[in-house]
C-alpha cells in the first residue's frame, strides 16, 4: 500500500469511526474511557426527553442556576460550598425531595444533586430557595459524566440513588444505572467508608442490584436501612399505595 492509499484509508477509517460514534451517540450509547475502569459501552439510563420547557422552568433556571450550578471542571468543594464537609452525590434526584431534606436534616453535610431532566432540578431549586436550603449545589447532566470528571476519587461521604428507573423489560435491563461500571465508578469516587444507598419499590431492581454488588465485590451490604430523613413522598407513597415493598439497600465500601 502506497503512502497515498495510506492516508485515504485512514481518512475513511477515521469517517466511519466518526460515523459509528455519532449513530452509537444517537442510540444512547457509548464508548467511555476513564481511569474508573477499562473503556465500556455507555448506555443511556433515562428515556429521551423532548419538547419546550414551561416558562416557569425557564424562569427558575434562569434565576437559581448560576448560584446553584458547580462550575465546569473537577468540583473544588471549598470554592463551591465555601466550606470542605462530607460531600453526598445523589443521582436523579427528580424534584429533589430527598435532596432537600437530606440537607435539612445534615446542615453539617454538602450535598450535589444530579439530573438530566431540567423541569425537576429547576423545581428543586425554588424549593431550596424557598426553604433557605444552601448546602445544596446541582449539576445538570448525566451523572456517570458528573462522577467520572468532576468528582474527585475518594471524595464522597455517601452516594444517594432513590427509585431509579426500573427499565423492568429484559432487553431494557442493560440501561439500569446500577452496572459492573457504575459500581466501579461510585466505589472509586467513595471515600474509605463511604456509602452507596439505594431505594426501590420495584423487587427486580433490588435483586439487580444485589447481584451487581455481590458480582462487583468489596462492599458490606445491609438491607431494610431506611434513613429517617427521607420523605415519604414521590415514588415511595406510590409504590406503597400499589401495595410493592420499599427496598433499602446500603453498601459501604469495605
Ligand atoms: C424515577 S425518577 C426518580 C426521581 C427521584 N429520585 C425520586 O425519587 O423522586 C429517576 C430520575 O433519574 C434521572 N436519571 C436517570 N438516569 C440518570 C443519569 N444517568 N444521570 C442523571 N439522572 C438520571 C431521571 O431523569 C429521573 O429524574
Amino acid at each position: 500500500m502506497s503512502q497515498g492509499d495510506l492516508g485515504r484509508h485512514s481518512a475513511a477509517h477515521d469517517r466511519d469511526a466518526a460515523h459509528d460514534r455519532d449513530a452509537a451517540r444517537n442510540r444512547g450509547e457509548m464508548t467511555v474511557h476513564g481511569e474508573a475502569g477499562p473503556a465500556r459501552a455507555w448506555i443511556r439510563s433515562y428515556a429521551a426527553r423532548r419538547g419546550r420547557r414551561s416558562a416557569l422552568t425557564l424562569e427558575r433556571v434562569e434565576r437559581f442556576l448560576p448560584e446553584r450550578r458547580i462550575p465546569d471542571g473537577p468540583l473544588d468543594q471549598h470554592a463551591v460550598f465555601g466550606r470542605v464537609a462530607p460531600l453526598v452525590l445523589e443521582i436523579g434526584c427528580g424534584h429533589g425531595a430527598a435532596a432537600i431534606a437530606y440537607c435539612q436534616a445534615h446542615p453539617d453535610h454538602d450535598l450535589l444533586a444530579v439530573d438530566v431532566h431540567t423541569p425537576g432540578i429547576a423545581r428543586m431549586m425554588a424549593a431550596a430557595h424557598d426553604a433557605g436550603v444552601d448546602n445544596l449545589k446541582v449539576a445538570l447532566g448525566d451523572a456517570v459524566f458528573v462522577l467520572r470528571d468532576r468528582v474527585r476519587p475518594g471524595s464522597l461521604h455517601a452516594v444517594h440513588l432513590f427509585f431509579p428507573d426500573p427499565w423492568p423489560k429484559d432487553r431494557h435491563a442493560k440501561r439500569r444505572f446500577v452496572s459492573a461500571f457504575t459500581l466501579e465508578l461510585i466505589s472509586s469516587r467513595l471515600a474509605p467508608g463511604g456509602v452507596l444507598r439505594v431505594a426501590t419499590d420495584q423487587e427486580l431492581y433490588a435483586t439487580h442490584t444485589l447481584a451487581a454488588l455481590e458480582a462487583h465485590g468489596g462492599w458490606d451490604v445491609v438491607i431494610g436501612d431506611r434513613p429517617a430523613w427521607r420523605p415519604t413522598d414521590g415514588f415511595e407513597r406510590k409504590g406503597i399505595a400499589a401495595g410493592r415493598a420499599i427496598h433499602d439497600i446500603s453498601a459501604t465500601r469495605s
